[in-house]
């Protein structure tokens, strides 16, 4: 009897004293890292403060209209996001006046609005430069062609600034963002609304410099997007030039003459940089180059 008790009483002293010294060592909790660069609560500035006014401009009153019809009146709250990112892209970034005049057009608690907006790294609460480069380092873009830190290192020397910061002219805001959905064209950056995919260190600086330029040539340097504001709706996109319009070209040289002027400065088109039309592999087709067995017809004009 007692060969039996001894053990699972001894069992029972070893386990109350490990539960003691756990329930004394517990761990010292600290503040978890931020998740961005972003300050993801509110703070007054001059440039982003409730009194400065906000109001949607007549268009985009119209395509709020348009929005709204699409959602029952009883869950209008549901268009949030499309508010969000009109007000953003007219004013130039998501103030808090942006976020309280979606709040009162969808008739919700200001806070549920703030929610959305501080959840959603799309959503700039800051001013940012006329071009925002956002450059994708999750892991395709990290192994893909030359490597997504290349490409950082690239934009950094040629801009000297670190992601989170915007240049001295207002010209370039640099971020740093998680994938983008473009990874079988890595590594990729997004400048406002376009995609820039294969990217090299050459490429990205070419590109840059060709923004620098179409700025001074335009105008555009030496005020941001971000306080500039008044843009009209819908008009992110780096070119200016809808996408999928781009001529079609299957070689580098191609590719370079793909690009298009704006006054006068030769821009390269959104997309692979690489000569590819758009994820196919880079040294032609391995599969599906034969008639498939069926009744089923490859194109005639030779293309895929
Ligand atoms: S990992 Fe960069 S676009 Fe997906």
């Amino acid at each position: 009897m007692a060969s039996k008790v001894l053990p699972r009483f001894s069992r029972c002293i070893g386990q109350g004293f490990r539960r003691s010294i756990r329930a004394q060592c517990r761990n010292i909790s600290c503040t978890p890292p931020a998740a961005s660069e972003a300050l993801q609560v509110h703070r007054d500035s001059p440039v982003n403060n409730p009194s400065i006014p906000f109001k949607f401009n007549e268009i985009n009153n119209k395509l709020i209209a348009e929005i709204l019809k699409r959602y029952p009146p009883q869950y209008k709250k549901a268009a949030v996001m499309p508010l969000l990112d009109l007000g953003q892209r007219q004013h130039g970034f998501t103030s808090i006046s942006v976020m309280n005049e979606v709040a009162r057009i969808l008739e919700m608690p200001p806070m549920r609005v703030y929610e959305v907006a501080t959840f959603y790294t799309m959503y700039n609460r800051d001013p940012v430069g006329r071009f925002h480069v956002q450059a994708c380092t999750t892991t395709p873009c990290q192994l893909g062609g030359v490597g997504s830190d290349k490409i950082m290192a690239a934009i950094e020397n040629h801009l000297g600034i670190h992601p989170g910061q915007t240049t001295e002219d207002g010209l370039f805001t640099f971020s740093e963002v998680e994938c983008l959905g473009a990874c079988v064209n890595a590594p990729m950056v997004q400048i406002n609304d376009d995609y820039y995919e294969d990217l090299t260190p050459e490429s990205t600086v070419t590109l840059l410099k060709a923004l620098q330029a179409s700025a001074e040539a335009t105008g555009a340097a030496g005020g941001t997007a971000g306080i500039a504001g008044e843009s009209t709706a819908g008009t992110g996109s780096t070119s200016g030039q809808p996408r999928g319009q781009s001529g079609q070209s299957g070689n580098v040289d191609e590719q370079a003459a793909r690009g298009y002027a704006a006054k006068g400065v030769k821009m390269p088109s959104p997309g692979p940089m690489s000569g590819r039309k758009t994820c196919e592999p880079l040294a032609g087709l391995t599969a599906l180059k034969e008639e498939p067995w069926g009744n089923e017809k490859l194109r005639t004009d030779g293309a895929l």
